[in-house]
């Protein structure tokens, strides 16, 4: 029996749209068995609503991996659990593609590096932003170049943690993508290169006061802000009560807050305060970076 460990992610840290994010302490496991019939069960808070047939997300990608490197599909008995909400911007989609590609590719005697899961990941994810942290760990840049996804991590272990402010709604990525417009203009081309490479210095240098400014963006935050009411207003509380800085989490709802890592905070009870007068239920959670990304291990 073995089990697959799959971190959540928080993508686009502000500027750094389709190509920058974290992996975070909160995660998705796949226990698997072979040699058993075909079975998945399904644990953890947010099973609900997850296909346990050969529609599910997980299962799909094992055998997508398998077709292509032509290897004959075996029978397994899955447990999914699944304590990543899923549709929240917290990489949900991700993890369940990752850790579905790493169990197949464990599966088959390993025949891919973790490059080349990395695209096939990006290629079934259809962007980079979430399956490279959740690969590698800490705190990654996706480069889209000739020869695919060049993954470079920028961080593995910042001194810094998470908030993750969670609305208790739903928010389909794919309404989330289809709101922005299709081109930008240059200068707000500029404005996100320019704060999108301070961004890189303050993980690099370590320079978490460069993070107020190094994580503002102009080419998807405000335009995403008429699907989650309160989210400027929340962001500016988070940055208002101490933290380095804030951002959308993915294509949202929920919110990303970096704070420094010793002290107690009071970044979250304001961000889920802020949301609330807007009408909208959140928690939050303080979450440390994980650093390894997806990882495997015999048990039992
Ligand atoms: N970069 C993507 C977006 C992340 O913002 O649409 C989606 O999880």
């Amino acid at each position: 029996m073995f089990r697959i460990k799959i971190p959540a992610t928080s993508a686009n840290l502000g500027p750094g749209f389709d190509c920058m994010g974290m992996a975070l302490q909160l995660y998705n496991t796949i226990t698997i068995e072979k040699n058993r019939p075909f079975r998945i069960s399904l644990a953890g808070s947010y099973r609900d609503g997850i296909p346990a047939d050969e529609s599910n997300l997980v299962w799909r990608t094992m055998c997508h991996f398998w077709d292509l490197i032509h290897y004959p599909t075996p029978t397994l008995d899955l447990t999914f659990e699944n304590c990543i909400p899923p549709a929240r911007g917290l990489g949900s989609s991700s993890a369940a593609i990752v850790g579905g590609l790493v169990a197949a590719n464990l599966i088959a005697g390993s025949p891919y590096t973790k490059l080349e899961l990395l695209q096939v990941a990006d290629a079934l994810e259809g962007h980079p932003d979430n399956v490279t942290p959740a690969l590698y760990g800490g705190v990654t840049l996706s480069v889209p170049t000739e020869r695919g996804v060049l993954p470079r991590i920028l961080v593995q272990s910042p001194n810094l943690k998470a908030v993750v402010t969670i609305p208790d709604t739903h928010l389909n990525t794919k309404r989330a993508r289809g709101i922005l417009p299709p081109e930008v203009h240059r200068k707000d081309a500029v404005f996100n290169i320019s704060h999108a490479s301070l961004l890189t210095e303050a993980f690099i240098r370590e320079e978490y006061s460069l993070l107020r400014e190094g994580m503002r963006d102009t080419l998807h935050q405000n335009q995403r802000a008429s699907l989650i009411p309160g989210l400027l207003e929340t962001l500016e509380a988070a940055l208002q009560t101490g933290a380095y800085g804030a951002a959308l989490s993915g294509s949202g709802p929920t919110l990303l807050a970096l704070i420094p890592n010793s002290s107690e905070s009071d970044v979250p009870q304001s961000m889920v305060t802020t949301l609330k007068n807007h009408g909208i239920n959140a928690q939050s959670m303080v979450l440390e970076i994980d650093v390894n990304g997806a990882s495997s291990s015999i048990t039992g």
